[in-house]
This record gives structure tokens, C-alpha cells and sequence, in this order.
């Protein structure tokens, strides 16, 4: 059994005083338990020692992640982070190949994979993402090209505890925009990536990974997609943002 993931990824928003104020919001609306369903922060990086610092102090199971990282250990690369760095201030997952990182910042499938070995190899959970443009969804090959995704950012991967390894399916025309994919178009694109799974890694693997979906969710559609046999739960952006939207959508997921 998959136990469900909401993860709220807040991109660059929140100094750090806002941050530690929204992580104690969020905090104190869990306070009772989440239940089985695991519950992800991802700060901007200059917060995430305030927020884990939150979490710590009121002994919260919400977990803490990161929304980059650098492959590398140490050494000469101005301005980046290495996972060792994030353990350091508590961080035990991290966002990475956000479609906002592949087309701004020019991510490669190559890069995502090297960062996901990176932080595996320190014991932090890749939460990778992958998902098509609406070019390629209009051309009708959305799920050929998710697909070669999921190929290229596994690509020698060893998983032997799937619980370690989450993909989150972001479609980009969905993303911030309010357009959100139906239930069955994120359950269409996960069980092809359940799929790809079980072919990789075999079925138990590929059983035990959680697929979440992204765009536009919120508390008013959430349960929707989590009905889906391969939607686990969903990668937050702006719903993530309000302490009340974002728990509203943690409880969703709890029933
Ligand atoms: P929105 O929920 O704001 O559409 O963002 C989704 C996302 O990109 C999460 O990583």
C-alpha cells in the first residue's frame, strides 16, 4: 500500500519571516496527526532552516524539502547547493526537473538524473517531476513523452525502498494557470508512468512509488485525482501558499 503524499512546493515566495510564519500555520492546523498521508514543505532554500526549526520544535511528522539541488559534494560552483548542504539544515526530500527549472533554467533529463543519484546516495527523497507542454498535448504525444522522461531521469537508478522515490506529473499548460487536467487526463499519464515503472524496476517497485499529480489542484478538486488508482496525491503550488488551503487539501486526502 501506497500511503498518499501531499507536497506543497512554494517556489520563490515567502522571505524567511513569512516562511516560518506559514510553516507555523500549517503546523499548528496539523497538530492532531495527517493519518497515513505523508505531508512535504518545500520552502525556497533561505527558509529552510527557520521552517525546519518549526517543524522540530513542535515535534511535527510534516517533512521538509528542498526545491533544487547540485550534484556535485562541495567545491567551486558559486551559488548552488549540495545534498549534504540540505541534510545539514533538515531538508529530506527535494524538488527536482520542476518544468519551471527545465525552461528557464535549462534542465536536461541528464542533469535531473545525475541530482536524483546525488541525493539518493544521501538519503534524501527526489521528488521528480516530468510532464508535457501544451504543444505536445495538442499533437496528441503527451504520454510517449512523459514516458521517455521517466526513462531518461531513472536511467540507472537503484530503488530498493520505494517509498524513496516519488514522481510527480506536472502537465506545464496546467501549471499556474488555472486550466487544470481532468482526473481521468492525470490517471491516462500516471498509469502509463506506473507502467514504465514495472517494466524498469519491476512490479513491487513500481508499486510502491508514489505518482503525484500537479497543476492547479486545490481543495475543491483534489479528491478527484486522488480517486485515481495511480494518483497518490498532488504537488501544491499556490494552494500551498495559505495554511488553510493547503491542510484543507492534507484532509482531503486523509479520507
Ligand atoms: P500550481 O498549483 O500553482 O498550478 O503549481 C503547480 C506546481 O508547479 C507545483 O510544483
Amino acid at each position: 500500500m501506497r500511503n498518499r503524499m501531499i507536497a506543497g512546493n512554494w517556489k520563490m515566495n515567502e522571505t524567511f519571516a513569512e516562511g516560518v510564519e506559514l510553516a507555523q500555520g500549517i503546523v499548528d492546523q496539523l497538530a492532531s496527526g495527517t493519518g497515513n498521508v505523508d505531508v512535504v514543505i518545500a520552502p525556497p532554500l533561505v527558509d529552510l532552516k527557520g521552517v525546519s526549526e518549526v517543524l522540530t520544535q513542535a515535534n511535527s511528522s510534516v517533512a521538509l524539502s528542498a526545491q533544487n539541488v547540485y550534484w556535485e559534494e562541495s567545491g567551486a560552483f558559486t551559488g548552488e547547493t549540495s545534498p549534504a548542504m540540505l541534510t545539514s539544515v533538515g531538508a529530506t526530500y527535494c524538488i527536482i526537473g520542476h518544468s519551471e527549472r527545465r525552461g528557464y533554467f535549462g534542465e536536461t533529463d541528464e542533469d535531473i538524473n545525475r541530482k536524483a543519484k546525488a541525493l539518493m546516495a544521501h538519503d534524501i527523497v527526489p521528488i521528480s517531476c516530468c510532464g508535457e507542454s501544451l504543444e505536445v498535448r495538442n499533437a496528441g504525444t503527451h504520454v510517449q513523452f512523459v514516458v521517455d522522461q521517466i526513462k531518461a531521469d531513472t536511467k540507472g537508478l537503484e530503488i530498493t525502498d520505494p517509498s524513496k522515490y516519488v514522481i510527480a506529473y506536472e502537465p506545464i499548460w496546467a501549471i499556474g494557470t488555472g486550466m487544470t487536467a481532468t482526473a481521468d487526463d492525470a490517471q491516462e499519464v500516471c498509469g502509463a508512468i506506473r507502467k514504465t515503472l514495472v517494466e524498469i524496476f519491476g512490479a513491487e517497485i513500481a508499486d510502491g512509488i508514489r505518482i503525484l499529480y500537479g497543476g492547479s489542484a486545490k481543495p475543491e478538486n483534489v479528491g478527484g485525482f486522488l480517486e485515481k488508482e495511480d494518483v497518490d496525491g498532488a504537488l501544491v503550488g499556490g494552494a500551498s501558499l495559505k495554511a488553510g488551503s493547503f491542510v484543507a487539501m492534507v484532509k482531503s486526502a486523509m479520507n
